[in-house]
């Protein structure tokens, strides 16, 4: 038993310490991403967030890229795509979306009656992988936050996730996009409650033809709701 001295020194000693330190299991993040709230000005958070990726530490990605590939697009569309990764010429252009798989996304969009200007476009990892291959669970798990922030930041009212490594990356990997397209998902990213439908890439409809009538139906869900809401 302590004396009752000894217990106030204790008590005292406590007190002295953030239990939150002590008591805290997060695991620690090697990759760091710079703290910094999400401001009123959206364009302000945008530039911080870029900032941040472009000051990651230790990225093989990032070490074999020319340049980042951040978004495109209306930053105050209430519409956000999110693809896979960059490849050969977003890489060089540091733009999204801006080849062959572009182009079919470009015409994807018309036919709902939508374009750049009207959408926001982002990937979820930033920099494009050496040969095009998919990014790998580790690079996926490192570039999570920054997406999930700017999905935070963009705030939109529509997120259409762009084939499996999109939808498993931000809605688990116990999922299939067989069952998973062509259905809205209500979901919270930080603040952001959004509604997300899952569809197929286009680099995926440009080997598979045959699925362009599964993507119509999905984009004509995107085109009901963005009505339904008045988008
Ligand atoms: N494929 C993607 O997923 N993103 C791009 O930016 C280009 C091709």
């Amino acid at each position: 038993m302590l004396k009752k001295n000894n217990k106030v020194k204790l008590i005292k000693y406590y007190n002295l310490i953030n239990h939150n330190l002590i008591y805290n299991n997060k695991s620690i993040n090697r990759y760091k991403k710079d703290n910094f709230e999400i401001s009123e000005d959206r364009s302000k958070s945008l530039e911080l967030l870029k900032k941040s990726i472009i000051n990651l530490k230790n990225c093989d990605l990032k070490k074999n890229a020319k340049n980042i590939v951040f978004c495109d697009g209306n930053p105050k569309s209430q519409i956000m795509i999110i693809g896979e990764a960059p490849g050969a010429n977003e890489d060089q252009e540091g733009l999204p979306f801006v080849g062959r798989a572009g182009i079919l996304l470009d015409k994807m969009l018309a036919a709902i009656n939508l374009d750049r200007k009207k959408v926001y476009i982002s990937n979820i990892v930033n920099y494009r992988p050496p040969e095009n291959r998919r990014p790998t669970d580790e690079e996926i798990k490192r570039y999570l936050p920054f997406i999930e922030k700017h999905i935070e930041i963009i705030n939109p009212k529509i997120l259409v996730l762009l084939g499996s490594t999109a939808m498993n990356a931000l809605i688990g990997n116990d999922v299939v996009i067989s069952k998973m397209r062509g259905k809205w998902i209500e979901k919270k990213f930080g603040n952001c409650k959004t509604s997300v439908i899952i569809t197929f890439h286009p680099a995926f409809l440009m080997r598979q033809p045959a699925q362009k009538k599964m993507a119509w139906i999905d984009l004509k869900m995107v085109r009901d709701k963005k009505n339904k809401l008045k988008i």
